[in-house]
């Protein structure tokens, strides 16, 4: 039996790197489908982010909002959307560009995102018992990853969001003035559900709640917020995913819809 030193290098003076392992993995599974199955979805969703923020056409389809353009905040949005105007005129840019920063930045510092990229992307390391690709390893330590710490703000700013998306999903109720349910609607309520979950199982969100305290035991309350949000913690990678794909759909059907490619069905009152 062999075993690996302290100062990380194997018994025949191999480095071994984090993880310990002096050779490749002994895993017999296929191990690599997870990160590659991640790389390949993420890289989808950026790519369709992308062509989707900076379309800056038909994502506004009566009375359905893109996700991705909510709040829209120039005078190109439609009349009744929240916050419509606030930047004034900027003919030359998307709406979905100023308000990108804040999904964007909450994803990607986002706990578990972290893992997955630096797993899939980085093998750092790829799986566990896996060495990792690079021989050094400083963590989150210095510069640029210790920003990853900013995730609490970008928190505060996702809690608002939701709030943002919840008006535009009510608003999706109201057709040329009168109540009404279409597929859309369903869509952009399931969107800002999904979102929510995600969000309120945020790992800094549960440490808001039940972090901070030398005896939680004596805070009923926020001990109860807390168990709340550890049940909804427990699946946050489902959530994340979930929404991650939901929000893309979302704006693929309002992008038919306001392209004129489908028909939107709905039952007004
Ligand atoms: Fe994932 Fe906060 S840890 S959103």
């Amino acid at each position: 039996q062999t075993h690996t030193r302290a100062d990380g290098r194997g018994p025949a003076g191999t480095a071994t790197g984090r993880g310990g392992a002096a050779r490749a993995s002994l895993r017999q599974d296929r191990w690599w489908v997870t990160p590659a199955v991640t790389v390949a979805v993420l890289t989808g969703f950026v790519g369709y982010g992308m062509w989707a923020a900076f379309r800056n056409a038909a994502y506004y389809a009566d009375p359905y909002l893109s996700p991705f353009y909510s709040p829209c905040l120039t005078d190109s949005c439609p009349r009744d959307a929240l916050g419509s105007g606030f930047f004034g005129d900027l003919p030359w840019i998307s709406p979905a560009i100023p308000i990108l920063i804040f999904p964007l930045g909450f994803r990607l510092t986002c706990y578990y995102y972290r893992k997955a990229y630096y797993r899939s992307f980085w093998w750092a390391p790829p799986a566990c018992a896996v060495p990792d690709a690079r021989r050094k390893y400083s963590g989150e330590t210095r510069l640029p990853l210790i920003m990853q710490n900013v995730h609490r703000y970008f928190l505060y700013f996702g809690i608002l969001f939701i709030g943002l998306l919840a008006y535009e999903a009510v608003g999706a109720f109201g057709f040329d003035g009168h109540f009404g349910v279409g597929v859309g609607t369903g869509m952009l309520v399931v969107n800002v559900v999904l979102l929510g979950l995600y969000t309120f199982s945020c790992h800094s969100f549960r440490h808001l709640c039940g972090g901070g305290l030398r005896t939680l035991s004596a805070h009923p309350i926020r001990r109860q917020m807390w168990q709340a949000v550890s049940a909804l913690n427990r699946r946050h990678m489902v959530w994340a995913w979930a929404s991650l794909l939901w929000i893309m759909i979302t704006d693929l059907y309002i992008w038919l819809v306001a392209a004129g490619h489908l028909h939107d069905y709905h039952w007004v009152a």
